[in-house]
């Protein structure tokens, strides 16, 4: 009998970015093909120079690719016109990235409140969901302040928020953590597993192997390739039943 599988949330076909740096070409990703599924949280890894954080970009639309597909929610991303894709990335995929790219003039709520009213959301319900979220991510006593009186990891989370705002298909993170030290950096990593456990599909860029433990998925890139993609098992899940059954994966 088949197996009908779910929709992936994100999906790769031989994918390939060549930089061209003065004349010289290079091959930052060569043939990726990928799949990420509803709820999943991966983690890509490798060394410094792999393609990480351009695969990122070109997951998230931030930048195209040089041949090969991107889909996201079933829709092609890489054909799309820029402004097509400009809609789908306020309101399909969360960024949160290694410096918080906050917006200094604007206060804590109004940074995470922006994206939604950006998304043509009432005012009425960006305000809702900002409160929410400051809310869960224990933000809300620090709501008025701007950006630069909080703390690295609170910066960071604010970061989170916003990327939440909008109840992306994905989160893509490029070395979230990159910037924290390493009480900050817990405090972030508590609350994507949190994020993670609420449905939220994440893909997180980092290369620290004690990040990935909290991830579903490991997907290794060598050299601008896939050398290695294997589910985490940490000890003691191993007998619960892997995903818990197709019915609760389809949602
Ligand atoms: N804008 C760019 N122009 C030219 N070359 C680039 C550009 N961005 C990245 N590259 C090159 O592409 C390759 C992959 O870079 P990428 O930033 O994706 O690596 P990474 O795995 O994220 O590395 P790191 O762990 O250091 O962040 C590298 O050789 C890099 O020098
Ligand atoms: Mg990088």
């Amino acid at each position: 009998m088949e197996v009908v599988r779910p929709e992936p949330v994100i999906r790769t076909v031989d994918l390939t970015k060549i930089y061209n740096n003065g004349g010289v070409p290079v091959a930052a990703l060569r043939g990726v093909d990928l799949e990420v599924q509803p709820g999943e949280f991966v983690v890509i890894m490798g060394p410094s120079g792999s393609g990480k954080s351009t695969l990122a970009h070109l997951l998230g639309g931030l930048d195209s690719a040089t041949s090969g597909e991107v889909w996201l929610d079933g829709r092609r991303l890489d054909t799309m016109s820029e402004s097509a894709r400009a809609v789908l990335r306020r309101t399909k995929i969360g960024f949160v990235f290694q410096f918080f790219n906050l917006i200094a003039n604007m206060t804590v709520a109004d940074n995470v409140e922006l994206p939604s009213l950006l998304a043509g959301v009432s005012p009425r319900e960006a305000r809702e969901r900002r409160e929410e979220l400051l809310e869960t991510l224990g933000l809300t006593e620090r709501a008025d302040a701007a950006p630069s009186r909080l703390s690295g990891g609170e910066q960071q989370r604010v970061a989170l928020a916003r990327a939440l705002a909008n109840r992306p298909s994905v989160l893509l993170a490029d070395e979230p953590t990159g910037n924290l030290d390493s009480r900050n950096a817990q405090q972030v990593l508590r609350l994507l597993d949190k994020v993670h456990k609420s449905g939220q599909t994440i893909v997180m860029v980092t290369h620290e192997a004690r990040l990935a433990s909290l991830a579903d998925r490991m997907i290794y890139l060598f050299d601008g390739q896939v050398a290695d993609d294997a589910p985490i098992e940490p000890p003691g899940r191993r007998t619960a039943g892997g995903l818990g059954g197709l019915a609760d994966f389809g949602g």
